[in-house]
Formats: C-alpha cells, structure tokens, sequence
C-alpha cells in the first residue's frame, strides 16, 4: 500500500499527541490520592472546630495573610455551608463525630424556617445544612425544617415575571434576579417531591425557563443581575454587582449557571436544560485561559494575568462538570467534561490549599471585587463544593 507521506506524518503526530495526552492523564489520576485530600479536609475542619466561639455563629472567611476566621451568624447568606462542610464529612467519614457537630450547626439555623424571607439564599443556607443532614439521616425535624423553608422562599415568587425576587432590598428600579438564584431552586424541587406543594415545583420551573430566556448574552455568558417590570415582566436591563462590568462574565455567576442548570436537568429530566447547560460549559471551558484551570475572578477583568483568581468558581464547575458528564452520551466531550473537572480538583489539591496557612480548605478565592471585600482569601463555600467535587469524584471511581 501507498501512503502519502503527508498523510502519514499527520497521523504519527496525532497518535502522538493522543497517546501523550492519555499518558498525561494517567498521570493526572494514579498520583492523586483522593483518600489523602479528604484526611486534609478533616484534619483542617478539626482546627476550625477548635477556634469557632460558643454563640452560634459559623466560620465564613478568612482574610487574605491571616489565620482568623471571620464569624457570622444564621442569616448570612453563606451560613449553611460550615454545616454543609460537616454533613460531607460525615458522608466521607462514618465518624459520629462529624454528625454531632453537622447537626449541632444545622440546629442554628433553625430560625430562617419560620421568618420572613430576607432573600433568596435560603437554599443555600437551608438545603446545605438541612438537605445534606436528611439526605444521609433520614431525620424527621430536619425536612419539617426544609419543608417550611421552601414555603418561605416562595413567598418571593413574582408570578407576573415568572422568577423569585432575589434580592428585596436592592432596588435596582425593578424586580431582580440574580444567575446565583439558580441554585437555591434545588430546595424548591426537593420539597415539591417530598410532601411539599406541587406548586413549588411550578415556581422552580418557571423561575428556570424564564432565567433560561433573559439572563444570557447571545454567546451564553451570565449577566449577574437581570432586572424586569414588576408589573409587565418585561426585561429592563442585565446588570452586574459583583462581576468587573455590565458586558463581562463573571466567573462564579457562571459556575453558579453551569451547576444550576445542570441540577434543573436532573430534577426536570427535560432535555432543554441539559442543552442549555452544555452550553453554559462550553463558553466557560472554552474561555478559560488559565494553565490550571483556576479562573481568574472574572474573565473579562482588566489586569489579567495579574487579577485574583476565584477558586470557588473552580470548585463549583469541578462539581458541575462531574455531574454534567454523567448526563453526557457524546463520548468526546463526556471524557472532556471528565478530565478538566478532574484537573480542577488537582489543581485545587497541589497548589491552593491552605495547609498551615489557615484552616480552611483553601486559598485563593474572591467574593465581591468591586466591593473591596473578600479578595484572593479562604471562603466557606469554596470549600464546600471542593469537598463535595471531592466526593462525588470518589462516587464515581466507585
Ligand atoms: N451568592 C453570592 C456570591 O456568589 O458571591
């Protein structure tokens, strides 16, 4: 047979490369111990215990060059995960240890099921305490607790828009949403399936298509903040309060995006959430310039390469991804799904970790730039979701 030698030499440079990078990847699996990085997780969850004052309050950030945590209390918006951080560590662990402290935790939160709502984030607060403790405990008290939650929050359903207020006291001239309220939607279904109104699932839904057909640019980057007409529902405008601009894409708005999406997915089973998802990846994946694959806190900011990463968004889409790829029949694009996600946690493991620095999980992330608040420090919900990447990496290798 004849080859052109053209021909040829393409395809000993392909098969090189395909053979180098699943060498790599290899690489990238065999050496990293999963087992070792949740010992780290449980050994620097030990030392916060120690430090956290006896009043209720939760650990929520540590600045960056110091190693005391900052305290909240239950109606911060990121007080569930410290309790979500416990319940995972129970679920890796078996340890009642683990459980006595995720429930003690949860309990202080309690309040948020019988106030009004201050604001979307009772999903995140109540679904990461609450939802990881009945998930692994089957406890009666804590889905009474998620139960009347998810009443609450739909309260701030705007049925003339078609999504839940996010934020009451931003006014911002309209009624806003916000992409982060995409995750919060997950108590919403959980509760409609389990003895709560079938009407919360309607709501979710809704809230779902409606941010589904306003809340993205033409090339399927978040904007932040989406204001509509009380009354007409109409789109006033896109805005954005944490990202660099109006027009940019703000690196956890997406990762919140990707993930919620891909949650509404599993919830509905209907396909246009899993397209739209895929999507949402696909710009995130395909914009992401960072050698490691730890975004920069927005990818349109003006001093990259020299801006603070965010490795909550890292950690977030690392989960997303994983769950994503168990939807995925392409297999091209499954194993892509797989092996960024999987370099993300590396990443994470090798090079952002806290160790003696401070006894979070992690280095590196922003909260709100703009602000001036929380910039390349330890956050609780970056941890969170790393150790829940870590996990649900750990389901699948089972
Ligand atoms: N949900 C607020 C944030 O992502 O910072």
């Amino acid at each position: 047979m004849n080859l052109n030698p053209k021909f040829v030499s393409l395809l000993s440079a392909f098969l090189f490369f395909v053979t180098m990078s699943q060498a790599q990847e290899k690489k990238e699996t065999t050496t990293f111990d999963l087992k070792r990085q949740l010992e780290y997780c449980a050994l620097q969850a030990s030392k916060t215990l120690e430090v956290i004052p006896d009043n209720g309050s939760s650990p929520r950030s540590i600045p960056t060059g110091s190693k005391e945590w900052k305290f909240v209390d239950y109606k911060d918006w990121t007080s569930g995960f410290w309790p979500g951080e416990l319940w995972y560590l129970y679920e890796a662990t078996g340890d009642k240890k683990w459980e006595k402290e995720a429930d003690k935790f949860s309990r202080f939160l309690t309040p948020l099921s019988v106030s009004k709502a201050a604001d979307h984030d009772l999903g995140f607060q109540v679904f990461n305490s609450f939802g990881n403790g009945y998930r692994l405990t089957k406890n009666a008290a804590y889905k009474e607790i998620i139960l009347k939650t998810a009443d609450t929050l739909a309260t701030l359903f705007n049925p003339k828009v078609g999504t839940i207020l996010s934020w009451p006291h931003n006014k911002y001239g309209g009624h806003n949403t916000i992409i982060d309220n995409m995750m919060n939607l997950e108590l919403l279904f959980w509760a409609s399936k389990n003895g709560g109104s079938k009407k919360l699932y309607e709501i979710a839904l809704k809230h779902a298509e409606t941010t589904m057909n306003n809340h993205f640019r033409p090339d399927y980057t978040s904007y932040h903040v989406l204001v509509y007409d009380y009354e007409t529902g109409k789109k006033i405008k896109g805005i954005t309060a944490q990202g660099y601009s109006d027009g940019s894409m703000w690196a956890r708005g997406q990762a919140w995006a990707i993930y919620g999406f891909t949650m509404v997915y599993r919830e509905t089973k209907d396909r246009k959430f899993l397209d739209f998802a895929h999507k949402l990846a696909r710009v995130y994946l395909d914009q992401l310039t960072t050698e490691d694959l730890i975004p920069y806190w927005d990818f349109n900011a003006p001093g990259i390469p020299n801006e603070p990463r965010d490795a909550s968004a890292a950690a977030i889409v690392s989960s997303a991804l994983i769950e994503l790829s168990s939807y995925t029949k392409e297999a091209i694009l499954k194993k892509e799904y797989l092996s960024k996600a999987k370099k993300m946690i590396v990443s994470l493991s090798d090079q952002y970790q806290s160790h003696d620095f401070n006894s979070a999980f992690l280095l590196h992330s922003t909260g709100h730039k703009p602000a001036g608040s929380e910039i390349d420090c330890s956050i609780n919900y970056a941890d969170y979701y790393y150790l829940e990447a870590l996990l649900r990496l750990q389901k699948l290798k089972k």
